[in-house]
């Protein structure tokens, strides 16, 4: 076992802080250790296994599709993809086409460029907070210094305003402005959720100048946060819909759905040797139904507010907010959260981080009441400890 770490330990590239416990399986939303320990997963791997792991209906789809053709330009036309084009561009009346990619930072970059192509125009306005991705895209998009230094000079033509301020996008969003992303509820930057009026000012104030409003669903969509895509709350539909993590079950997938008023896309404008691939399609199909099928979205609404209402229940003074949307949970304590992320581990719960201050919940939404409230008596024990000396 110690040697499984020693080798990843010696020849990872070094870019993550790697955990001393080896996960091997999953089901639901439990993740078994290499001894056969449960944990119950309450980060589903950064937000994808909205469906949960293991699901026999995706397994199935993935293997009969691998042993059928795992790759397929996309130049050639083939079942498998037509069938996801046209499920997937029905989950958003107005964003009937889509271009499929592998991952949440390629659907982004892939969102600037046809921002860029449609309106002929260059400035991307990204909020305070936001995160998009790692590559120099979505990386001049992201807004969190730690993300953005040492890789200077990002792409021109990026700036960033206050969340959830109408007047600061008001005033920033001219008419030399491509496209303003945002996300609906911001995921990294600390789970905030966006108001309603501040969605819909945007989209009114894009309308007005002719520039793209994009709404990043990459954390947000499938379910997360109650509805099929979060921005669904608010009534209102953006020009250009990026989502990733969870869209297939766990297989790399991106896909950027778009309305009809991004154009100019003519082929060979873009293009990605592994997007819409068959494999990642055939598992995307069967994870969509399943999304359906077992009304997921509906579930993460109740599932989530139960479970925040429970938190808010235990009173823990060293919590200051309790927030989120769906089963997209932030609890923002009074210091840093790293011992208490460290503390649910050695309570079996896998948590994550959102910044300095908040410990986030974004637990598989097949999640059971039995589960959450496991990991709320947890989170009582957990949250009492004497915060760490600075
Ligand atoms: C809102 C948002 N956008 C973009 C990304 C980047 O996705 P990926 O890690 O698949 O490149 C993430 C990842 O956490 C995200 O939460």
């Amino acid at each position: 076992m110690q040697n499984i770490i020693e080798i990843e330990n010696k020849h990872t590239a070094g870019t993550y802080a790697k955990q001393s416990l080896i996960i091997v399986r999953g089901q639901g939303a439990s993740l078994f250790d290499i001894d056969g320990v449960e944990y119950i997963d309450c980060a589903a791997g950064h937000g994808v296994a909205n469906i949960g792991h293991g699901n026999a209906k995706v397994a199935e789809a993935i293997y009969k599709q691998a042993s059928t053709l795992i790759t397929l330009f996309e130049t050639f036309p083939n079942d498998k993809r037509a069938a996801l084009m046209e499920k997937i561009t029905s989950l958003v009346p107005g964003l009937d086409r889509v271009f499929l990619c592998n991952s949440g930072t390629e659907s982004v970059e892939a969102a600037f460029k046809f921002a860029r192509l449609s309106t002929g125009r260059k400035n991307i306005i990204a909020a305070m907070r936001a995160f998009h991705g790692r590559t120099y895209g979505s990386l001049s998009a992201t807004y969190n210094k730690k993300y953005r230094e040492g890789f200077e000079p990002l792409v021109p033509g990026f700036s960033h305003v206050a969340y959830n301020n109408i007047e600061a996008l008001d005033k920033a969003v001219t008419e030399e402005t491509a496209a303003v992303i945002l996300e609906v509820v911001q995921g990294e930057g600390g789970v905030y959720p966006a108001t309603a009026e501040y969605i819909q000012a945007a989209r009114r104030i894009c309308d007005e100048r002719g520039a793209l409003l994009i709404a990043d669903e990459i954390q947000t969509g499938f379910g997360r946060t109650g509805q099929m895509f979060a921005i669904q709350h608010f009534d209102v539909t953006p020009d250009i819909l990026t989502c990733a993590k969870s869209i297939a079950g766990g297989v790399p997938m991106g896909a950027v759905l778009l309305g009809k008023s991004v154009k100019n896309i003519t082929p060979g404008v873009h293009g990605s040797t592994f997007g819409g691939n068959l494999l990642a399609c055939a598992a995307a199909l069967a994870t969509l139904d399943v999304i359906e099928s077992e009304e997921l979205p509906r579930q993460s609404l109740v599932k989530g507010a139960y479970f925040r209402d429970k938190i808010r229940a235990l009173h823990i003074p060293g919590v200051r907010e309790v927030r989120g949307l769906g089963l997209m949970i932030g609890i923002e304590m009074k210091q840093k959260v790293a011992p208490y992320v460290k503390a649910l581990q050695e309570h079996k719960i896998i948590a994550l981080n959102a910044g300095m201050t908040v410990i986030r919940l974004l637990p598989p939404l097949v999640i059971t009441y039995e589960q959450i409230d496991h990991v709320v008596n947890a989170l009582a024990e957990v949250l009492m400890m004497e915060p760490e000396a600075e």
